[in-house]
């Protein structure tokens, strides 16, 4: 282990005890994420409602800057949400569905980029899924043969949270564009792995949150909607926060905030907001490029060290095309996990998937020691 490895590990005193290899599901809490929990602590005990003016709101607006940042937005295009079910269900709630009732959505996606449309059906939408034929990718041809003049908004992965295929939402914004529907971008598993710029993708919504790559933790996510999109949408599902002058106090009339402010809904957690701040200046400090090379370095360790030893790998060979989720069939992941985790090693099940992630902390070594303990679990089913 070398210097540098040394001092990123020190940030976060899991790697002392465990191998930790589960990052694209939570990141551990860094110490400087930990002190900034603290602080917040200390800012509730000390000064009750008046943290709220002195604090809380600034700590809020500075959490804005540093999401427009990672993204490549200006502030007026982010919204601050609780999760990205909430960011989802805002966007839905804009759609006119009346003369283009479809919304497509990939079979690989995550649950919640589904539900948001499926639930409003009685507004006249239909959710219709393009199916990928590898359970790997998502090609574009399917979303080209798919969208058409009926389509309100495709709502898709950048990133596809049990292969780690990346998805070339560029492209795909130009075929949306084409066909007069938005793009809706679940960008969770994507934001912070490697460099990305909203603008130059020209995608028109997208959501992610905190508590994966941006090692900020749990209770932020975020919106981002294109100005022009997100001046003439007309949300139904909002809040007081998201309004024009929310300490105005006004109950009879609705007057939208600004750009991507009217998705946004209630009083924040702020202790979630000093955890995400956090994160994302330990990620401005490491750097973008270098935590997806060092993605990867340690991803292709592991699939070509599982593929070695025989396992069907589910994820694409080929570090380009994904990020750091190394996905592993076995009948049954979960015997798999819980043997790794008794030696130490933590990761995921999906079903019918063991899924390891990597982050820039971890080190080669780790990668040997998972292998080392994954060799004789790929026949665990059929000695059961
Ligand atoms: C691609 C993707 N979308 C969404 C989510 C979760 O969304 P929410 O913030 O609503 O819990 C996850 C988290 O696991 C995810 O991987």
């Amino acid at each position: 282990m070398d210097e540098q490895d040394r001092r990123w590990r020190e940030e976060f005193p899991i790697t002392r005890d465990l191998v930790y290899l589960n990052n694209c599901s939570l990141t551990p809490l860094p110490r400087s994420g930990r002190e900034r929990i603290e602080r917040f602590a200390r800012e509730w005990t000390e000064l009750g409602g008046r943290a709220w003016y002195d604090h809380w709101i600034g700590e809020y607006e500075a959490l804005r800057d540093g999401i427009a940042g990672v993204l490549g937005a200006a502030r007026d295009e982010v919204a601050i949400e609780p999760n990205v079910s909430a960011g989802l269900v805002g966007i839905a709630s804009t759609l006119d569905y009346t003369k283009r009732p479809k919304v497509i959505v990939a079979d690989l996606d995550f649950p919640t980029d589904g539900h948001a449309f499926h639930a409003v059906a009685d507004r006249g939408a239909r959710v219709e899924f393009v199916r990928s034929p590898d359970r790997v990718r998502v090609p574009l041809e399917l979303f080209e043969r798919a969208v058409d003049e009926r389509t309100s908004a495709v709502c898709t992965g950048h990133v596809y949270f049990t292969t780690g295929w990346i998805q070339d939402v560029r492209a795909l914004a130009e075929l949306c564009h084409r066909k007069g529907a938005v793009l809706v971008v679940d960008a969770y598993q994507s934001i912070g792995a490697f460099p990305f710029d909203v603008h130059e993708a020209g995608i028109d919504y997208l959501v992610g949150g905190t508590l994966k790559w941006l090692m900020g933790g749990p209770g932020i996510a975020f919106l981002y909607a294109r100005r022009a999109i997100a001046e003439r949408a007309r949300p139904s599902a909002v809040g007081w926060w998201g309004v024009m002058d929310p300490f105005a106090f006004d109950v009879e009339h609705l007057a939208y905030g600004t750009g991507a402010r009217r998705f946004e809904y209630g009083t924040p957690a702020v202790a979630a907001i000093y955890a995400a701040r956090a994160g994302l200046e330990l990620l401005a400090e490491i750097g973008v490029a270098t935590v997806r090379a060092r993605h990867m370095l340690l991803s292709q360790r592991l699939v070509d060290g599982a593929i070695a030893q025989g396992w069907t790998v589910r994820c694409p060979r080929v570090a380009a095309e994904r990020t750091a989720i190394v996905t592993l069939e076995h009948p049954e992941p979960q015997r798999v996990v819980d043997a790794l985790r008794a030696e130490g090693v933590i990761c995921d099940s999906r079903p019918g998937l063991v899924r390891l992630s990597p982050h820039y902390f971890n080190t080669v070594d780790e990668m040997d020691r998972a292998l080392e303990l994954l060799a004789p679990l790929r026949a665990l089913a059929a000695t059961a």
